[in-house]
């Protein structure tokens, strides 16, 4: 509150004197757990390249059971990128382009995927929304319908970090973002496997690769082989503030992504550091 002494205004702030760097004087003011924002809110990742590139056979079926759960679940459905943005990527790489200049290019194909699912769900209400909307406007337009459509691919574009040639924030890290910073009641992540395996499924190891049940970001973290989802996300889940735990789901399989949102085991479930309040 302003504070008004011979005409000198006073503004009075805990963080005013110190720098923001010690953690002992931070601590008191900023290490209370922030407020969810929409706490009713499911946060729904599909898959650019294990869904959206196979076209209507698996788009389709997916669109049916999203447009059958809406009267359970309000949804902001996020779309990754998949095969134009490797393509992009490839005549990037080959030009010498920087990461911050492919990252926006990639984050192109991830809204165009969303665009399309929009158009699917259009009957029921569901529109797309572009990043500004999901940030500012995001509890209207779900006031107004059961679930929007937005890319999950996080704008960091051109401050894209530069450790990498390819951009290592991509859409299951943009997705966790969102679902944490919103304090969503939680995030699944749509693929076209079972969930995460400790060797790729579909890779030269496929006859030992079996399903982790369950697991913690922390421990995936240490694992060396690929993965089905970003491994930015799981640096980010070791910070989560709301979200306790991901589920990775088949979405080829009927009846997964469903299952998942009303609570059940049906993929692997990723613990983050978040803890219960
Ligand atoms: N450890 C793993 N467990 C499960 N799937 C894996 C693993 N490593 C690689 N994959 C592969 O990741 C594929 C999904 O690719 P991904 O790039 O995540 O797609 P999307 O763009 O849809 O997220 C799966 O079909 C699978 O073959
Ligand atoms: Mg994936």
């Amino acid at each position: 509150m302003p504070d008004i002494t011979n005409s000198i205004k006073h503004v009075a702030s805990p963080l005013a004197r110190q720098t923001l760097l010690d953690g002992d004087l931070t601590r008191p003011v900023a290490g209370v757990r922030p407020i969810r924002l929409l706490p009713w809110l499911q946060v729904v990742k599909i898959g650019g390249r294990s869904i959206m590139d196979r076209g209507r056979d698996a788009i389709l079926p997916i669109v049916d059971e999203l447009r059958k759960i809406l009267p359970e679940h309000r949804l902001l459905i996020l779309t990754g990128a998949g095969i134009r943005a490797r393509h992009l990527y490839g005549v990037g790489l080959d030009l010498g382009l920087p990461v911050g200049s492919l990252a926006p290019l990639a984050a192109s194909e991830a809204g165009q995927n969303g665009h399309i699912l929009a158009s699917l769900l259009a009957p029921e209400g569901v529109s797309y929304v572009e990043h500004p909307t999901i940030a500012n406007q995001l509890a209207i337009h779900l006031s107004a319908a059961r679930a929007v459509v937005g890319s999950a691919f996080p704008p960091y574009h051109h401050h894209e970090f530069p450790g990498s040639r390819l951009p290592t924030h991509r859409a299951d890290t943009g997705a966790f973002l969102l679902a944490d910073a919103l304090g969503a009641a939680g995030l699944t992540i749509v693929e076209d496997v079972d969930g995460v395996y400790s060797a790729d499924p579909n890779g030269p190891d496929a006859a030992q690769a079996q399903l982790i049940r369950e697991t913690s970001a922390a421990d995936l973290i240490k694992s060396s082989g690929t993965l089905p989802v970003d491994r930015a996300m799981l640096d980010v889940m070791a910070n989560a503030r709301h979200i306790e735990r991901v589920q990775v789901v088949n979405g080829l399989v009927p009846g997964r992504l469903t299952a998942a949102l009303r609570g059940e085991h049906v993929g692997t479930i990723i613990r983050s550091g978040a803890h219960p309040a």
